[in-house]
């Protein structure tokens, strides 16, 4: 089968979140299935370049009543044809997202993207569409491209990694921008709460939506998850399918990873992490202890990850005998009360206000426990990678969360982590003691929670054949 993915971020080549791991991960698993994959991306500035980038063509297309250059580069990874549209008027800038005229970049990128399938002569089975940027292709295409001889049949599923991001905006965007009538609008199909809405749009349009995770599926028909697209989610309830992300067992691998101090797997992580452990301690300028629960979060600093309970309740951790790690950056809001606390506690905290890929390796490979306590978390990959590295998840019950790490039973001898069900602080500082207990008091337990996570395998073999099933019903 020859699909064709199109998402604003993919690994190895540009990241600010799990997208990234997903674009650059899945097409890669379905590519070995013997599938032809193709991703479609911006040509960032800040693109990490792959060396044998190779100049493809380039042609002219119009947003709005703006006619612009679109170029073509392309480089194949992995058996993966990585095509990068090239626009520098809207790309050549640093980051990713952020700007006034995000909504014009990107439908820059969703013209690109429907202009790519003719032009490269690419035209596939399965468009496959990923969160708000690529949401208007849907629409675009049902409503102008499929209508053309040589753009008919391609089937299109939008895959919804984090429904809180949803291109909502100004009605007149609709014409001004993708040329498409208002009455569009008008009738719903692209208006949720008066506004334009791209990831309605998506999900009207689409043959088939996916989302990351089965219990993020339920959730967001309802409405404390559904973001206020509960209703529309829940008339293609049964075009709706939740299929957990997974990660890429080869790149992420304790054994292998260079990333890290001192590598291990299953049969030395006691000893190993340790080790692990006290590089950590003295690279973060934490006492160097080998006995002291060390829990590990890395994280986006956003309301999503559940900083809320973390800040509430970080006094009172912070009279337990542990050290923290923290590595990320995001909101004041947050960055702000977590500088206070590593003043204060610089001898039990470590606060890490960046994105550092590497470190956050050596945060896996060292921490006892892994700390996410979620609001709300339509996959999640962190808390994968923690099970992995042989560290405890502790998280809410929430989206992938749920679905992804197993509470330990200590009567059962069961589990994979441990986990709390309302987003309480109290609960979550409770289950946080509770596992700093078995960690202290009940040590062989504690070992075999760790095996168990380590020998989960969470990794694309079955999610990506879920995948095809999905596309296979659309094809026949
Ligand atoms: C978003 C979600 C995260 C998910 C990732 C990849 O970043 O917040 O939960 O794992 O997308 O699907």
């Amino acid at each position: 089968m020859r699909i064709v993915f199109a998402g604003s971020e993919a690994q190895p080549f540009i990241k600010s979140g799990g997208l990234a791991d997903v674009l650059g991960s899945l097409p890669k698993a379905l590519a070995a299935k013997g599938n032809e994959c193709y991703v479609i991306l911006p040509k960032y500035q800040d693109l990490k370049m792959p060396e044998a980038l190779e100049y493809v063509t380039n042609f002219y297309l119009w947003v709005g009543w703006r006619r612009c250059y679109c170029g073509v580069f392309k480089a194949v990874v992995d058996g993966v044809t990585y095509f990068f549209v090239d626009n520098e008027q809207y790309f050549r800038r640093p980051g990713l997202y952020g700007y006034d005229d995000d909504y014009e970049r990107f439908a820059f990128y969703d013209f690109a993207v429907l202009e790519c399938l003719s032009r490269l002569d690419i035209m596939p089975d399965i468009l496959s569409l990923h969160d708000w940027q690529a949401a208007m292709i849907a629409p675009l295409y049902k409503e102008r491209y499929c209508y053309y001889d040589f753009y008919g049949g391609v089937k299109v599923t939008f895959t919804i990694h984090n429904i809180a991001y949803q291109g909502k905006c100004d009605p007149f965007l609709l014409q001004d921008l993708f040329g498409l009538d208002n009455y569009l609008y008008y009738n719903g199909n692209i208006r949720n709460d008066g506004c334009m809405n791209m990831m309605k749009a998506a999900i009207v349009y689409s043959d088939a939506i996916t989302t990351v995770s089965p219990t993020y599926a339920e959730e967001i028909l309802t409405d404390a998850y559904g973001e206020g697209l509960q209703s529309i989610l829940k008339m293609r309830r049964y075009d709706l399918y939740g299929i957990l992300n997974g990660i890429d067992y080869d790149a992420i691998n304790p054994a292998t990873d260079p990333a890290i101090a001192f590598n291990y797997d299953a049969t030395d992580v006691k000893e190993k992490k340790v080790e692990n452990k006290l590089a950590l301690q003295r690279e973060v300028g934490l006492p160097e202890n080998p006995d002291v629960p060390l829990i590990g979060i890395v994280t986006r600093l956003t309301w999503q990850k559940g900083l809320d309970l973390i800040i509430n309740r970080f006094e009172e951790l912070m009279k337990r005998d542990v050290q923290v790690v923290i590595l990320g950056a995001g909101d004041q809001k947050y960055e702000g009360p977590l500088k206070g606390f590593a003043g204060y506690h610089n001898q039990k905290f470590s606060l890490n206000l960046k994105y550092d890929a590497n470190l956050a390796m050596r945060i896996y490979a060292s921490s006892d426990m892994f700390l996410m306590p979620s609001l709300f978390e339509p996959c999640g990959l962190s808390q994968m990678m923690a099970l992995r590295y042989g560290s405890v998840p502790i998280v809410r019950e929430t989206g992938g969360l749920k679905d992804t790490v197993f509470p330990y039973n200590e009567y059962e001898d069961t589990g994979t982590g441990f986990s709390f069900s309302n987003y309480n602080a109290h609960e979550m500082l409770h289950v946080i003691d509770y596992a700093i207990h078995v960690y202290r008091e009940d040590r062989p337990a504690w070992d075999r929670i760790v095996q168990r996570g380590m020998a989960e395998k969470l990794d694309w073999e079955k999610s990506s054949e879920e995948y095809l099933k999905v596309f296979s019903s659309l094809m026949r």
